[in-house]
């Protein structure tokens, strides 16, 4: 084929205009129903944040129900018919980590149903293996089911965000630094109440959504049957196009963070905890009856819908 010079120019300029965008990926892992057990690798490790939980490994998960995949369903769960000795671990739940790592992707979280219960702390996130220098992005978190949702990232020092933002989420702090921060991060909350919880199943779940490139990181969520749904969502589309997605929920731009220096590839990690580090904190101010820990160890009936049932993840690069 014989191109004229004006063709090959024209050709680079549309090649240099989507590189500058970066705004079109195609499908690189449909992650769904069994595919979870392949994509992921389960962690019977200690929880950091001091959680009464005891992840367990994959044998057991799969023996005990805590985990279960048919057709286009994966469910996760906590123990529910168990009752905890005081002295004993805590109540069995299951930590999945990504095989794959990922730095710039979208992810598409296709979700029916989250971890509901007093004293319940569920997390989708992604993060480095050497943390806090590799980054973190908690997209999905919250605890005893008090919505909205939270995003947050955690990083080392030297990572802070403009006050003002183009995003319907609220920040609720501008210094992602964990060491400034006593491990807060930089939050932003949605302003959306079916974003999280109880809330968010009633309503039949719905999508979240992580664009990460060289200089920000989006979050979107989107209710089950919200109009704002972008087709390429709702479809589960092999390719999207987040110019499309409108105004995300939370946006953390590269102005006053050097994000070669603070983000790594990241894994995939989905968890679900008790008590600990925050939601134990605030257990009580939530509104939850008497003790945390003692509410989990002795009223194994009140975890039953303590699950993610996932409809599935859609990674594009
Ligand atoms: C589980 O998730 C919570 C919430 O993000 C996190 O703080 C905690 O450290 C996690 N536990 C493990 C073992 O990763
Ligand atoms: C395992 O869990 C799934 C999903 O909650 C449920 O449909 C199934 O009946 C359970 N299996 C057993 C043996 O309890």
């Amino acid at each position: 084929m014989k191109c004229s010079v004006s063709t090959i120019t024209y050709l680079t300029a549309l090649v240099l205009a989507d590189t500058a965008l970066g705004a079109t990926y195609s499908i690189s892992d449909n992650i769904v129903g069994n595919g979870f057990n392949s994509a992921f690798t389960y962690q019977a490790i200690a929880d950091p944040t001091n959680g009464r939980v005891n992840y367990v490994d994959q044998a057991t998960a799969q023996a005990d129900n805590l985990t279960y995949a048919s057709g286009d369903t994966f469910i996760l769960r906590a123990d529910y018919t168990t009752t905890l000795s005081a002295s004993g671990p805590g109540r069995n739940s299951v930590r999945l980590q990504s095989n794959a790592q990922y730095s710039t992707h979208v992810a598409v979280f296709d979700i029916r149903h989250m971890p509901q219960g007093c004293g319940t702390w569920p997390a989708v996130w992604e993060v480095g293996a050497d943390w806090p220098n590799q980054g973190e992005t908690d997209i999905i978190e919250g605890v005893n089911d008090v919505p909205p949702d939270q995003v947050t990232l955690h990083t080392s020092s030297g990572c802070t965000m403009p006050d003002s933002r183009d995003m319907t989420g609220t920040s609720e702090g501008t210094d992602c630094s964990t060491t400034d921060t006593n491990n807060a991060g930089c939050g932003v909350q949605s302003t959306d109440t079916n974003s999280y919880g109880p809330d968010f199943n009633n309503n039949g779940g719905g999508w979240y959504a992580i664009e990460r490139t060289d200089t920000f990181i989006k979050v979107w969520f989107w209710p089950r049957n919200s109009g704002s749904v972008p087709g390429d969502v709702n479809s589960g589309a092999s390719s999207v196009d987040t110019d499309n997605w409108g105004t995300p929920m939370a946006l953390f731009p590269d102005t006053d963070c050097d994000f070669s220096s603070h983000f790594g590839p990241h894994n995939i990690i989905i968890n679900l905890t008790f008590c600990g580090d925050w939601a134990g904190a605030v257990y009580s101010s939530d509104g939850c009856p008497g003790t945390c820990v003692d509410y989990v160890n002795n009223n194994p009936s009140a975890f039953a819908n303590a699950y993610f049932d996932f409809a599935g993840i859609r990674i594009y690069t």
